[in-house]
């Protein structure tokens, strides 16, 4: 059976970005593949954490998994942090990847332009992320475009560690919805939909009341042609909500600006409201009814074990192969 994983860094309430990148095709998918889905909290600590909130979120996010129609049956969950060879392994991957290439990555970039004291973590990052996914030698891993080069990263170590070493890894590709890659802000459509966005109303988030949602729809902005049409150059604003009608509904992006062709502008974002909403809510009832259950612990403690006794493997593996220990 082939194998899909991904991970999330519990950092705050997920947002609707996260969800359809990341989960929703990890729900679509858990039926046919060997299903891995961790939560990511090392690689939340590369920039400043609160504990407290930190260790709340850990929680929350496993919960939201679960209202999000993850199957724990079908899904090795677990918390990255409990497996602590991911660390030994990206550190032995660390001494094969040059430092050019972590400068070259674009997410680096960015962030350590923002933030001139950024830790040496944040540059490493793609390194942890690619044994998170070469310890399992999974086919495929579901992700948003913004982390495809990360992904990219991860196959291009396993190739070198192959070459260097003799076969070692499976080289993993990455899984982006044909809809929905990337999900955008609301309010300023040619950035992301991300957490830590400035202003919150261009940020759906998974546990949002109906009013917030249907209040940041509604305001999100568009243009002045009137016209339904995916153009992601001239209308960024209604491309984004086609996105997220078109991969909520589950149908093309063609049958979406087919279905709302004789709509204005204030209707259309009425249905996409409407779709998220009913999503959304969904979501929140099955998450308030597990957010205390005792299951939360079972499953992990299920899950880590899978993953502890594949990844020490795969450690054991990599220590022979470069001649560490006695
Ligand atoms: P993170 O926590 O930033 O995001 C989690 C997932 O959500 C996707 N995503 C989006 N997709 C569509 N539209 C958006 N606006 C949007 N924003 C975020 C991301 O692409 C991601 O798939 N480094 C990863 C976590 C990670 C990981 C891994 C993922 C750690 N190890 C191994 C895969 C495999 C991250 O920070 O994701």
């Amino acid at each position: 059976m082939k194998k899909i994983l991904t991970g999330l860094q519990p950092t705050g309430t997920i947002t609707l970005g996260n969800y359809i990148g990341a989960i929703k095709q990890m729900v679509k998918n858990q039926n046919e593949y060997d299903s891995y889905l961790f939560i990511a909290d090392m690689h939340a600590i590369t920039v400043k954490q609160d504990p407290i909130v930190l260790h709340e979120n850990i929680k929350n996010l496993l919960a939201i998994y679960l209202a999000c129609d993850i199957d724990p049956q079908k899904n090795t969950i677990f918390i990255q942090s409990e497996n602590e060879y991911h660390t030994n392994i990206s550190w032995m991957l660390e001494c094969n990847t040059s430092y050019g290439e972590l400068t070259r990555m674009t997410q680096f970039k960015d962030k350590s332009r923002k933030n001139e004291k950024f830790t040496a973590g944040l540059l490493t990052y793609p390194v942890l992320m690619a044994a998170d996914i070469l310890t399992y030698d999974v086919d495929y891993v579901p992700v948003g475009i913004d982390q495809k080069q990360h992904v990219e990263l991860a196959r291009d170590i396993a190739i070198n560690f192959n070459k260097t070493y003799g076969n070692t890894f499976k080289i993993p590709e990455p899984l982006i919805t044909e809809t929905g890659t990337k999900i955008m802000d609301l309010i300023n459509p040619t950035k992301k939909m991300s957490k830590s966005s400035e202003n919150q109303n261009g940020v759906i988030r998974i546990l949002d009341s109906e009013e917030e949602i249907r209040s940041k729809i509604m305001r999100a902005t568009t243009d002045s042609d009137n016209q339904i049409k995916f153009d992601i150059e001239n209308k960024p604003g209604i491309s984004n909500l086609i996105n997220i009608y078109s991969a909520l509904a589950e149908i093309s992006i063609k049958d979406t600006e087919q279905k709302f062709s004789n709509y204005s502008y204030a209707e259309f974002k009425k249905a996409v409201a409407d779709i998220v909403v009913e999503k959304l809510m969904n979501i929140q009832e099955k998450y308030n009814k597990i957010i205390n259950s005792k299951e939360l612990d079972d499953i992990l403690d299920n899950g880590i074990k899978v993953a502890k006794k594949e990844a020490k493997e795969k450690y054991e593996l990599m220590k022979e192969k470069m001649g560490l220990g006695r």
